[in-house]
């Protein structure tokens, strides 16, 4: 790979702006590199669709970040990764890397007692990716699989400390503590920010798994394996962000979701020879 093809963009996309916990995770990561990352808020949520809308939607977002010269791309989305990521990757011409195998691996390199927990939307539940690896790697693995389908609008509401999230998350977490998970995989984008609230009712010997810190270092791996990575400037690289709607009301919330400023939030199409 030349030296020019390294200095593109890494592509990233999620169904809303959620999927900005992995930037913030690649950012810190790898900081010197120019992100360029797509949010599909006309179509959100994922979390609720049929695995051939879902793969229909991915297919024109990796489209999307392919016509702007990415020289990797990212699926931030969990529900995405979860019944796109094998399509995605027949499909494309540069690497895909999915938030599924990198928390799978961190699961399994952290749980002792072989009991491990998932929460996520009712997609990514459905699907089983995150069960059926799991027991490729480890067949006798004790799984519990739940999907939590009211975290991600609590999270949007900012209700972060809010009792009601409280309560709620209490209760998807009950089955986990009864279960005596020591493991359990945050596998949303959403739920990065609800860690610390989780930690405190499930208790310290509990490891949470964040998906979004080992995609980053999945992605950080790859590019150095195919001498994709940017030499580390001085400078820390470019944040671009597209979302499929307008982006009015949006940028507080990616805020949040990034951890950072924003400069601006721009709208595109997804269709080929649509905007930008
Ligand atoms: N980004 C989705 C995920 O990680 C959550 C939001 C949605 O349902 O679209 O699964």
């Amino acid at each position: 790979m030349n030296d020019s093809f390294a200095e593109r963009p890494i592509g990233a996309f999620d169904s809303g702006v959620g999927g900005l916990t992995v930037v913030q995770a690649m950012r810190e990561l790898l900081p010197a590199e120019d992100i360029l990352y797509l949010g599909d808020t006309a179509r959100v949520p994922y979390g609720n669709k049929s695995p051939e809308t879902i793969i229909r939607y991915s297919r024109e977002n990796l489209a999307y970040l392919r016509r702007h010269d990415v020289k990797a791309v990212v699926v931030a989305c969990n529900t995405a990764s979860a019944h796109a990521l094998a399509v995605l990757q027949r499909e494309s011409d540069v690497p895909v890397i999915g938030v599924i195998a990198p928390g799978v691996e961190a699961a399994l390199a952290a749980t002792r007692n072989r009991r491990i927990g998932i929460i996520g939307t009712q997609g990514t539940i459905q699907s089983a990716a995150y069960q059926n690896l799991l027991r490729e790697m480890q067949p006798d693995i004790f799984i519990l699989a739940e999907a939590a389908p009211l975290l991600v609008s609590l999270v949007e509401e900012d209700w972060l400390s809010h009792p009601a999230t409280q309560l709620i998350l209490e209760e998807y977490l009950a089955p986990m503590r009864a279960a005596q998970v020591d493991t359990v995989v945050l596998a949303c984008t959403h739920y990065p920010l609800l860690k610390s609230l989780a930690q405190r009712i499930l208790g310290p010997g509990v490891v949470l798994v964040d998906s979004a810190q080992n995609a980053a270092a999945a992605l950080a791996r790859k590019l150095d394996a195919a001498h994709l990575s940017r030499a580390p400037h001085a400078q820390t690289g470019l944040i671009t962000i597209c979302t499929t709607d307008l982006p009015t009301q949006i940028s507080r919330l990616a805020e949040r979701f990034l951890g950072e400023k924003i400069q601006s939030v721009q709208q595109v199409s997804v269709d080929s020879g649509g905007g930008q």
